[in-house]
C-alpha cells in the first residue's frame, strides 16, 4: 500500500500529466500526426550547437576526478563562474559561496522550502500558479495561501497584503510565468519589496521570496526582466538552463542567494545540507561542467517569438479573449464558453489538447503550450477557429 498522503496527492496531480495521458490515447487511436498537442511545456527544438560542441570537447578532455562526489554546493569553479556571470549582468552581486548548483528548479526549490519551512508554514503563491508549487510545500509540511493575480495576470498588492500573516514564511514568485507568459514590471517588484519590508517590520519575522525563474531567458519584444533577488535582501533565485538551453532533461539549475540575507551563513549551510539528504547529493558533473562554459548561449529565442506572434494574431481574429505574452511560451486565453470543461472535451473531440485553467488554480481559461512544430500549430489554429 502507498501512504495516504500520497494516494490523494496523486488523485489531485497535475492536468498537465492527465491531459498527456489522453493524448497518448487519442495518439494511439488517429496516429500522431493527428492529435495536435499543446499540453507539455517539454520543448521540441533542440540545444544550440555550442551545446554538443562542449559536450564532445568534455568527453576527450575530461579532467582527473571530474566523475567523482564533489562537495555538495557543486564544483567551486562552476560556482564561480556563474557568480561573475550574475554580478556583470546586474542580476545578483554575489560571490562563489552565495551558488548551488541543483537538480533543475526542482530540485532547487524543493531544497530552499526543506531549508526554511517549519511544519504548518505559509508560503503564498500567485494564481494562476505552476500546479507543482502545491506538492513542492507540502512536500517540507508547508501551507499554501493563495493570492489572486488582476485580470492581466499581474500581481495585485492589495489582495497579496491581505494574504501576509504571522504565519508567512515565503512567496514564490515566477516572472516570466507559467501559464500566463507575464513578466512583472520594475514598478510592480518595486511596490512588492516595499510590502516585504513593512510587513517584515511590523510582523517582527522574516519573510523570504523565492524567485523561479526558468524563463528568464525566454523573453521577447525586447522586455527587461527586473532582478528580483537583488532588489530584496531576504531572497533567493531559482534558476535551470532546462528551457534556455532546452536540456530538461539533463535537469540542471542553481540556486543563488542574497548575500545580505538575514542569517546568510547558516541559510548556506542548510541550503547544502538539504541538497545532500533530500537525496540530490550534487548537481550532475559532467552538466555542471557544460553549462559553464555555456552562460551567455540560449536557444534561438526568435523561434518561439514568431510562434508567438502568429497565434496570437489568429486567436485574437478568432475572437479570442486573450492577454499577449512577453516571454515562455505558453498562453493563457479565457474559454469561450463559461463550463471551461465543455471546451475542453470539444477541442478534445477535434484532437485538439490544452490544459484547462483549474490545474493552475484559475478556472474559466485553459493553457496553450507552444513549444511544437508548425504543423501542429496551424492544424490546432484551424480548430481553435472552428471552435469558438
Ligand atoms: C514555472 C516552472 N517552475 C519550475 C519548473 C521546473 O523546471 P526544471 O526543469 O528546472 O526543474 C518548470 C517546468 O516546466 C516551470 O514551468
Amino acid at each position: 500500500m502507498i501512504s495516504t498522503y500520497i494516494t490523494e496527492a496523486m488523485q489531485r496531480s497535475s492536468w498537465i500529466r492527465k491531459m498527456f495521458e489522453v493524448g497518448q490515447e487519442l495518439k494511439r487511436i488517429y496516429g500522431v500526426e493527428n492529435v495536435y498537442d499543446l499540453t507539455l511545456g517539454n520543448p521540441i527544438i533542440e540545444p544550440p550547437d555550442k551545446f554538443f560542441e562542449v559536450l564532445a570537447m568534455l568527453s576527450v578532455n575530461t579532467s582527473s576526478g571530474m566523475h567523482r562526489y564533489m562537495s555538495n554546493a557543486g564544483f567551486t569553479e562552476v560556482r564561480k563562474k556563474i557568480a561573475s556571470h550574475l554580478t556583470k549582468k546586474n542580476i545578483l552581486e554575489s560571490e562563489f559561496k552565495h551558488i548551488i548548483m541543483t537538480v533543475g528548479v526542482a530540485g532547487g526549490m524543493n531544497v530552499i522550502l526543506k531549508t526554511i519551512l517549519n511544519p504548518g508554514d505559509e508560503v503564498i503563491i500567485f494564481a494562476p500558479y505552476f500546479a507543482e508549487y502545491i506538492f513542492y510545500v507540502q512536500n517540507h509540511q508547508g501551507k499554501i495561501v493563495i493570492s489572486e493575480t488582476t485580470d492581466d495576470f499581474d500581481i495585485d498588492l492589495h489582495d497579496l497584503d491581505c494574504k501576509i500573516t504571522a504565519k508567512t514564511r515565503a512567496i514564490i514568485i515566477n516572472s516570466p510565468n507559467n501559464p500566463t507568459g507575464k513578466t512583472y514590471g520594475e514598478d510592480k517588484i518595486d511596490g512588492l519589496v516595499d510590502l516585504l519590508q513593512t510587513k517584515q517590520k511590523k510582523l517582527k519575522s522574516q519573510i523570504f521570496l523565492i524567485s523561479d525563474e526558468p524563463y528568464r531567458d525566454i523573453i521577447y519584444d525586447n522586455t527587461v526582466v527586473p532582478s528580483i533577488v537583488s532588489k530584496f535582501e531576504n531572497s533567493f533565485l531559482a534558476y535551470s538552463w532546462s528551457k534556455s538551453l532546452s536540456i530538461p532533461g539533463e535537469r540542471i539549475g542553481y540556486i543563488a542567494v542574497n548575500p545580505q540575507m538575514d542569517g546568510v551563513s547558516t541559510i548556506l549551510d542548510g541550503l547544502i545540507f538539504c541538497n545532500r539528504i533530500l537525496g540530490f547529493v550534487n548537481a550532475p558533473a559532467t552538466m555542471q561542467m557544460v553549462v559553464s562554459k555555456l552562460l551567455n548561449a540560449t536557444v534561438r529565442v526568435k523561434y518561439y517569438e514568431q510562434k508567438r506572434d502568429r497565434i496570437y494574431q489568429a486567436l485574437t481574429n478568432y475572437g479570442y479573449d486573450v492577454v499577449k505574452p512577453t516571454g515562455t511560451f505558453y498562453f493563457f486565453p479565457k474559454c469561450p464558453t463559461a463550463d471551461e470543461m465543455e471546451f475542453i472535451e470539444r477541442a478534445k473531440q477535434e484532437r485538439v489538447l490544452v490544459v484547462p485553467g483549474a490545474g493552475f488554480g484559475r478556472p474559466g481559461y485553459f493553457r496553450i503550450s507552444y513549444c511544437t512544430d508548425d504543423r501542429t500549430i496551424e492544424r490546432a489554429l484551424d480548430q481553435f477557429a472552428k471552435l469558438i
